[in-house]
């Protein structure tokens, strides 16, 4: 059956010109059939300039958003509109023009995981992946960054000539990993290195040997020469590590973190888009181009 779906989805690529891309989050099955699999920094940067025509986003909205905002021309496919990220929605337009009010050289820098509307209120958006560098490259000393209070204390943490001011969004997959769960494993398995997504909270932050993004994770577990890891981050890691680093043994805590938007992208549901295009991403002009500069700022700032 799956090799049927598998061989139906390359068929209709073909056909209708389309490319697949994937992030790390999701299923497995997912991301064997993915052209590209990688995090959202890397997701970003690659939609702009592929040749295909259609775009099949497999993770959730605001990524199929960004990749419509910067690729306007193109037919941008979610396999299930209903995949959305909590966190996205965890600041307010309003807030953001209060705080323009507040201070003086305000920069909105708006982590990518966040609605299109936000990011047409900001300045520029950053990943988790260079968050840091555009951070410390822009010439404001006052940041608002919404909408990941737990990344932006990650930032604030690295770039201590910034002022920030904090907005108080979470990831609550990330969020809800247990310290209690994370020492109970290092315990287990003291040799092994702790690698962390700056979406988690501060403890389990000061626990870690490392901190960042989902590639920095991926990357981090395939240099080192460390032989054991404890994971903390969502759970569809799991799948690249295993395929880089196959000799390397990969610890999650108890509670595994699981992002449930993520894990509602199927082989099925991306057969069903491909052959009705059902789901299209759609962003009108005005929104192409505010929501559009801080993406670009972003990709400019980033290189
Ligand atoms: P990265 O892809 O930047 O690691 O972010 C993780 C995430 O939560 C994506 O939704
Ligand atoms: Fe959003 Fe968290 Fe899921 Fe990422 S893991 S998509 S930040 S809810």
């Amino acid at each position: 059956m799956t090799r049927d779906i598998t061989e139906e989805i390359k068929r209709l690529k073909e056909e209708k010109n389309a490319v697949i891309l994937a992030h790390y989050y999701v299923r497995p099955e997912v991301q064997e059939i993915a052209d590209y699999i990688g995090d959202s920094f890397y997701l970003s940067k690659l939609a702009v300039g592929l040749e295909a025509q259609t775009i099949v986003m497999c993770g959730v909205s605001f990524m199929g958003e960004s990749v419509k905002i910067l690729n306007p021309e193109k037919t941008v496919l979610l396999p299930d509109a209903a995949a959305d990220c909590a966190m996205a929605h965890m600041a307010s337009v309003e807030t953001i023009e209060k705080m323009r009010n507040t201070w003086d050289d305000l920069e909105v820098v708006c982590y990518i995981n966040s609605t299109a509307e936000l990011k047409r209120h900001a300045d520029v958006c950053v990943t988790s992946a260079n968050a840091v560098k555009i951070v410390k490259a822009l010439p404001n000393k006052n940041i608002f960054f919404i909408p990941d209070r737990n990344l932006a204390r990650f930032v604030a943490e690295q770039a201590p000539e910034k002022h920030f001011v904090f907005n108080e969004g979470f990831c609550p997959v990330h969020e809800e990993l247990k310290l209690q769960e994370l020492q109970t494993l290092k315990a287990q398995h003291p040799e092994a290195e702790v690698l962390t997504h700056p979406e988690c909270g501060e403890a389990v932050c000061r626990e870690s040997d490392y901190i960042g993004s989902t590639s920095g994770i991926i990357a981090h577990a395939e240099a080192s020469s460390a032989k054991e890891f404890i994971i903390c981050t969502e759970n569809g890691v799991r799948f690249e590590l295993g395929k880089r680093c196959p000799e390397k043994k990969f610890y999650f805590t108890e509670t595994e973190p699981v992002c449930g938007d993520m894990k509602l992208i199927t082989l099925e549901k991306i057969l069903h888009v491909l052959e009705t295009g059902e789901n299209e991403v759609l962003a009108d002009p005005s929104m192409v181009e505010e929501a559009g500069k801080p993406l670009e700022e972003m990709l400019r700032l980033a290189k």
